[in-house]
């Protein structure tokens, strides 16, 4: 069975917000509305992320609909580092709070949707969150990001195959995400940290 039939599915990218002892949120692509009356908006994410057990704790949620004037900056922030490990909102200014008291995020964004969770579904890796939507505004006209417009034209793009010439240091990266492996091959049970795609979504690369 070939994959590729899944990149074709257009997604959407957003920044998934929540907030228990801290501020913290995450990329996700899987944010789709279910129903429209009750409004209610779906957003799936993986066990292993800390704004999953933030927003299964608190039971609210935010997303923020990235745009194309999104930088890689704000996927880097939110995307490839983990609120385990550092302080997403450190330095942070472009955010606003929600009544709810979840931040949503006013630059490289076109609107928000907020809410409380009312069912949760078990994935097994993953959780979906089905929120009521309680509050929403959008910001400006420009177009909303899609997975492929991110590919093409936000994430930094592969140079050539092959080994660093400064170092000598061989580099695999996610094509999923951008996360990079430094080491000459990848083990075959490896599986992307951030976004837990398994070695097949992996190229190497030149840095
Ligand atoms: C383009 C892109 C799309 C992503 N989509 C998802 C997703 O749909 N679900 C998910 O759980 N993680 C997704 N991730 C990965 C998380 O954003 C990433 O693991 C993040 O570091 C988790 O942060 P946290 O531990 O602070 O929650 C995506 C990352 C990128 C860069």
């Amino acid at each position: 069975m070939g994959k590729n039939a899944m990149y074709n599915i257009s997604y959407g990218l957003y920044i998934v917000t929540s907030k228990t002892f801290k501020d913290n949120g995450c990329i996700s692509n899987t944010a789709v509305q279910v129903t429209s009356s009750p409004n209610r908006v779906s957003v799936t994410l993986n066990k292993a992320n800390l704004t999953h057990d933030m927003i299964l704790e608190s039971g609210v949620l935010t997303i923020s609909i990235l745009n194309e004037r999104a930088t890689f900056g704000l996927f880097e922030r939110f995307g490839l580092k983990s609120g385990r490990d550092v302080d997403k909102f450190d330095g942070f200014t472009a955010s606003r709070r929600t009544a709810n008291g979840t931040l949503y995020i006013t630059r490289g964004t076109n609107a928000y949707i907020s809410g409380k969770v009312c069912q949760t579904i078990d994935l097994g890796t993953h959780t979906m969150f089905i929120f009521d939507v309680e509050e929403s505004e959008v910001f400006n006209d420009v177009p909303s990001v899609t997975y492929a417009y991110y590919q093409a034209n936000i994430k930094p793009k592969p140079k050539a195959v092959g080994t660093d010439a400064t170092t000598g240091q061989t580099i695999w990266r996610c094509t999923v995400c951008g996360y990079e492996y430094v080491g000459e091959e990848l083990p075959d049970d490896f599986e992307c940290p951030l976004c837990h795609h398994p070695k097949e979504d992996f190229v190497k690369v030149v840095k």
